[in-house]
């Protein structure tokens, strides 16, 4: 490498008070590196998506937080190009998705320098689409799946089901022949689901949703459901399950605190509720767990069990409008960021 490298970056300057104009307040920033810093890597990005995280992040409602200006991204895929002193030289050249440690840069950027806990060498045959969306949901959903198998359960509930998340949970449940309940906010996504074969799924503003989640979870004996919103939908969720079910919290979509729980499922029914963070699981698994989980679902995504949908790639310099694109239409697929 020759060095300095200069590269461009996405830079977020100031926290607006609504998300559109921290959007909009985006800009092309730029950085230099002199030297790769030892224990570090290097990794020329290819690609990175939009996730709730990042927006979480932008508004400053995430539980990461950065000195302004800063490079938003919290996962993407690119090469190592180039390392510091004490990393093995068998990283040169490796296709790798990433994580951005919770300080320093993202991965919205050029470039990135990553520790090997944050990388993960990935099968080459893989898409730049499905490696800049490897870790974050897959990984969420392999692990929180792991949790209904602990359980010895046979069925889950999902919410804001037209989500990766929520259709890498539904590839795990197929492959290990649990049933799913999909709950969605828009007709539209629901049709699509029921389209793709997906069975019971239900739109939450519907007539008789609360009567129809608790007919169905009861039926099924569902006795875990899994939240990406918080809020009332969340709540709603668990008192609609029998006896002995887990709420297992892992978003905060709906931007609203947990709601409407009935305390007396909690105290008489043994219903619990619990979090779920996938930075947790990363930090206390082994990198052979990784490598096996990352075998499994890059099977997955080979034999066409998964339908990892991208809805568009930006390049750097559009990241507003595809931030924009991405929020109005999630349930459509990952918007992606081109270097
Ligand atoms: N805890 C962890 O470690 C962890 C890790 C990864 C992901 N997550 C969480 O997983 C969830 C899904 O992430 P993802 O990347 O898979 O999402 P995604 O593919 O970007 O899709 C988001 C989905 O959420 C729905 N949605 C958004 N706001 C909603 C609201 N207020 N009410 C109902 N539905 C809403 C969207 O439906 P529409 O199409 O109707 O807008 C869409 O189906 C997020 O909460 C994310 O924060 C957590």
């Amino acid at each position: 490498m020759n060095y300095p490298i200069e590269y461009q970056v996405v830079e977020q300057p100031s926290m607006q008070s609504n998300l559109l104009r921290t959007i909009l307040s985006l800009r092309i920033g730029r950085r230099k590196i002199d030297s790769v810093p030892e224990g570090f890597m290097l990794v020329k990005m290819v690609m990175a998506p939009f996730n709730p995280s990042d927006i979480a992040f932008l508004q400053g409602s995430y539980n990461v937080k950065k000195a302004l200006p800063a490079v938003p991204g919290f996962e993407g895929a690119g090469i190592v190009v180039a390392m510091g002193k004490g990393l093995e030289s068998e990283w040169l050249g490796r296709k790798v998705a990433c994580f951005a440690g919770s300080d320093g840069d993202g991965t919205w950027a050029e470039y990135l320098l990553a520790k090997p806990n944050q990388v993960l060498a990935i099968d080459e045959s893989l898409s730049w689409e499905q490696a800049a969306t490897f870790l974050v949901n897959p990984f969420t959903a392999h692990a929180m799946f792991a949790l209904a198998i602990d359980a010895g359960i046979g069925c889950i509930a999902l919410n804001a089901a037209g989500s990766r998340v929520a259709e890498w949970m539904r590839a795990f449940a197929n492959r290990n022949k649990l049933e799913t309940i999909n709950i969605v906010r828009k007709a539209e996504v629901k049709d699509q689901l029921i389209n793709r074969g997906v069975k019971n799924v239900l739109v939450s503003n519907d007539e008789h949703f609360a009567e129809e989640l608790q007919r169905i979870a009861h039926d099924l004996d569902c006795r875990m459901a899994f939240d990406a919103l918080g809020g009332i939908p969340g709540g709603q969720m668990l008192n609609a399950m029998p006896r002995n079910s887990r709420l297992i919290v892992y978003g905060g979509l709906s931007n609203q605190p947990l709601g409407e729980v009935d305390v007396l499922g909690l105290i008489f029914k043994g219903k619990k509720v619990e979090g779920f963070d996938l930075n947790q699981w990363w930090a206390k698994s082994s990198m052979a767990d990784k490598q096996l989980v990352a075998a499994e679902i890059a099977e997955l995504i080979h034999d066409g069990s998964v339908l990892n949908q991208i809805s568009q790639i930006v390049d750097l310099k559009d990241v507003a409008s595809g931030l924009r694109h991405y929020l109005g239409h999630m349930s459509e697929g990952k918007v992606l960021l081109r270097m």
